[in-house]
Order: C-alpha cells, then sequence, then structure tokens
C-alpha cells in the first residue's frame, strides 16, 4: 500500500483537548517570539537540531533543484491589488473540503518530526486545533494511529493517501550524514549529535523517538541507500491504480490523493470519486526535475472543473504564498516545513508561532491587495 495519512478538520471534535506536548523552556518560547517569518523559526530550528535531524527535514531529492523551483514559482507570481475596497475587517475563513476553517491553510503529513521535538505530533496537531484549521497525522508519525481501521474507528474526517512515493527519493544530505530510521548512532554522527546538548537532554529525558504506525511491520533495510533513504522502505512500489480503487472502496468517508502534478491522473481520480487532490511533488523530495507545485496547479484546477477540491504544498513560506495559491485556484494550502521548523525551535509553541506569523501576514496581505474575504480571492488578482 501506499502512504496514508488521516486528516482531520478544524470541526469542535478536532478541537478537543489532545494530548499534551512537551512543554518549551521559557528561554526557547521567548526566542520564537523574536522570529519574525517562517525564515527565521528555520534559523532556530538549524541551532538547536543535530545537521543529520536538521538536514533530514530541510533537505530535499539529489540537486534539490525541485525544492528551489518550489519557493522561485511563488516568487513568480506577481499581484495587481486593488485600491480602495475599504478593508479593515478582514475574513480568513474558509471551506476546506466542506469543512469551515479559520484559514485557507491546512496542515500537511510530515513523518519522523518527534525526532526533532518530543511529541512534536501532538505539538503541531495541537496548534493547529488553537488556530482552527485541519490537520493531517503522517501514517510516519511518532504518535500511532494504526492505519486506515483505527484512523476509520477514531472519527478521521478523511484519508489521505500519498501517492508520490513508490520509493524513496535520493535525498544525499542523510547519506552523507549517516541519518537512518529506525535511528542508529555512527561515528560518524555522535559528534554532530554530541555537539546539541539541548536536544540530547530532551532525548534522554523523553526517549528516541518511534516511527509507532510501522514499527511492527518495517523490514529491515539491507543496503546502504535502503538505510539512507529510508522514506518510501515501508511501501509498495507496485501500488497502483486499482490498488487505490480498492482504498477509496474500503474507506467510507473523503479521501484525498496527495502527489498529483498532472491534469489526467487529477482528471482520473475525480472519476474514481476522490474527494480532493493535493498538488504537491513533496516538498521537492521525491523525483528532483519534477515540476514546482505552483506551476503544475493551474492545469490541474481546469481539468476537475470544480469537480473535486483542489489543495497544493510546497514551498508556503509567507502569507502572500496563500492569496497567490488561492488566485491560482487553490481551495487551501497544506504546509510542512513551515509549522515542522517551528516545532523543532520550540514544540508546540514554536508551531503556534509560525501559525500566527502565517496568518498575521495572510491577512496584511488581503488588505494590501484590496479583498475582504477568501471569497474575493481570485485569477483577477493575478498580474501575470
Ligand atoms: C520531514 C518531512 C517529512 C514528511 N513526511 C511526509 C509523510 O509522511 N507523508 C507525506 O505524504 N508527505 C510527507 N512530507 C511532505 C509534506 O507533506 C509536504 O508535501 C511538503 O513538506 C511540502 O513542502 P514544504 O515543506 O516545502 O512546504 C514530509 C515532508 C517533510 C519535510
Amino acid at each position: 500500500m501506499s502512504a496514508a495519512s488521516g486528516l482531520r478538520g478544524a470541526t469542535a471534535e478536532a478541537q478537543a483537548p489532545i494530548a499534551s506536548s512537551c512543554p518549551a523552556s521559557r528561554s526557547a518560547s521567548a526566542r520564537v517570539l523574536r522570529a519574525w517569518n517562517i525564515e527565521d523559526l528555520r534559523g532556530l530550528a538549524k541551532e538547536r537540531l543535530p545537521r543529520a535531524i536538521f538536514d533530514f527535514f530541510d533537505g530535499a531529492a539529489e540537486d534539490e533543484t525541485t525544492l528551489r523551483e518550489n519557493r522561485a514559482a511563488f516568487e513568480r507570481v506577481r499581484i495587481a491589488p486593488k485600491m480602495l475596497t475599504g478593508v479593515a475587517q478582514i475574513d480568513t475563513s474558509t471551506n476546506i473540503l466542506g469543512a469551515r476553517s479559520n484559514l485557507p491553510i491546512a496542515i500537511g503529513p510530515t513523518g519522523g518530526i518527534g525526532f526533532g521535538w518530543p511529541f512534536a505530533d501532538v505539538g503541531v496537531a495541537r496548534a493547529a486545533a488553537a488556530a482552527g484549521i485541519p490537520y493531517t497525522l503522517s501514517t510516519m508519525a511518532t504518535s500511532s494511529i494504526e492505519l486506515i481501521e483505527r484512523a476509520r474507528q477514531l472519527g478521521y474526517d478523511a484519508l489521505m493517501v500519498t501517492v508520490d512515493v513508490p520509493v524513496g527519493g535520493k535525498r544525499e544530505r542523510d547519506f552523507r550524514n549517516d541519518y537512518v530510521i529506525p535511528f542508529r548512532f555512527s561515528r560518524k554522527n555522535l559528534l554532530d549529535f554530541a555537539s546539541r546538548p539541548g536536544w540530547w537532554f530532551a532525548a534522554l529525558r523523553y526517549g528516541m523517538p518511534v516511527l509507532e504506525n510501522v514499527a511492527s511491520f518495517a523490514p529491515e533495510a539491507t543496503n546502504v541507500s535502503e538505510i539512507a533513504s529510508s522514506v518510501g522502505r515501508f511501501w509498495d512500489a507496485g501500488f497502483n491504480w486499482d490498488g487505490l480503487k480498492e482504498m477509496r472502496d474500503r474507506w467510507p468517508r473523503k479521501m484525498l490523493v496527495k502527489g498529483i502534478l498532472r491534469a489526467d491522473d487529477a482528471e482520473r481520480l475525480a472519476g474514481l470519486g476522490i474527494d480532493a487532490v493535493v498538488v504537491s511533488n513533496h516538498g521537492g523530495r521525491q523525483l528532483d526535475g519534477a515540476v514546482a507545485a505552483l506551476d503544475a496547479l493551474p492545469p490541474i484546477v481546469r481539468a476537475v472543473k470544480g469537480k473535486i477540491s483542489v489543495l497544493v504544498d510546497g514551498g508556503v513560506r509567507r502569507g502572500v504564498d496563500v492569496v497567490k495559491a488561492l488566485a491560482l485556484g487553490a481551495e487551501s494550502v497544506m504546509l510542512g516545513r513551515a509549522t515542522l521548523y517551528g516545532a523543532c525551535a520550540a514544540g508546540e509553541a514554536g508551531a503556534v508561532r509560525a501559525l500566527d506569523i502565517l496568518r498575521d501576514e495572510l491577512v496584511r496581505a488581503m488588505q494590501l491587495s484590496g479583498v475582504r474575504s477568501v471569497g474575493e480571492i481570485g485569477p483577477d488578482l493575478l498580474a501575470n
């Protein structure tokens, strides 16, 4: 099967108390409040984490061309702002797959993030619930959902099937750093870890995280590239349209398919009864040379003709990026590294800070663009 993640909407149910996360020290919480943008949070994460772990989160496949392209695509888009529209009141709320969300932003699945901060999945989930936005728990999370049946029993609103990991991408930073999952110390990475006492202290206190959902059936890697490129090792490269249809038949609620970059694939998914596609190249972590997610978005929006929802992720680092993605036809963006950097800097407090920064930037970008609600963001805002 392919990677599947459970998505929880910003419903009252999702906002019920979630297990507590590991709190940040007062100094770490104070530091994130002095971060003015996502890049500042990235810097704090880099300072705190052993290099091997930071690189696993920050890095991408091969020459990291697609990682850079994701950002470049956002930077190429220009807005033609409207003036004199009266922007004192801004409403950022919207529907994502029919459910109310306070922002056109959802948290995407990111596996293994407990290596960055103890129980980081819980911290990010709590930050999402506080912000009133949907959250996706990765199958590769370090907090368990025991896959599809359990996701159903636990009342997850939607199942997200990630289809761009038939094999792991070639992530060379991981090779260089001897970074493997399950985690192993080597002579090479020991010094790296020793240089980050704050991270060590947390690891000793809370223990080394395990990938709860797959721990019981993870095969041992047998060669160097399998070991280093740990992600993808658990999945079946033979997974295809028939397998997806079977999953669709088995899962009674909404289903999203993540990792789509072609209009014909999106059209076929709409015909299969899939509720949404996430236009994504996995943050540049799979096929290096894949098209930037934002560039792939417009043809996909045209192909599905409003029949299903279209979300996009990859390179969202600013509030104005959300305006650009929505103007190009997305229903919502998803975040990967943006909240992850925050969580690595200060757990839940850092993830909250990341979302506060993006919300503030989004409101300002909407005011400066002359749009008062999410519904007013359309293609007429685009200058190119
Ligand atoms: C550390 C890390 C782990 C990830 N794990 C998963 C995963 O388990 N399942 C999945 O579908 N995508 C995973 N992704 C991809 C993200 O969901 C998302 O597509 C990507 O991070 C978006 O790009 P951005 O981080 O530049 O915003 C992961 C990304 C990162 C950075």
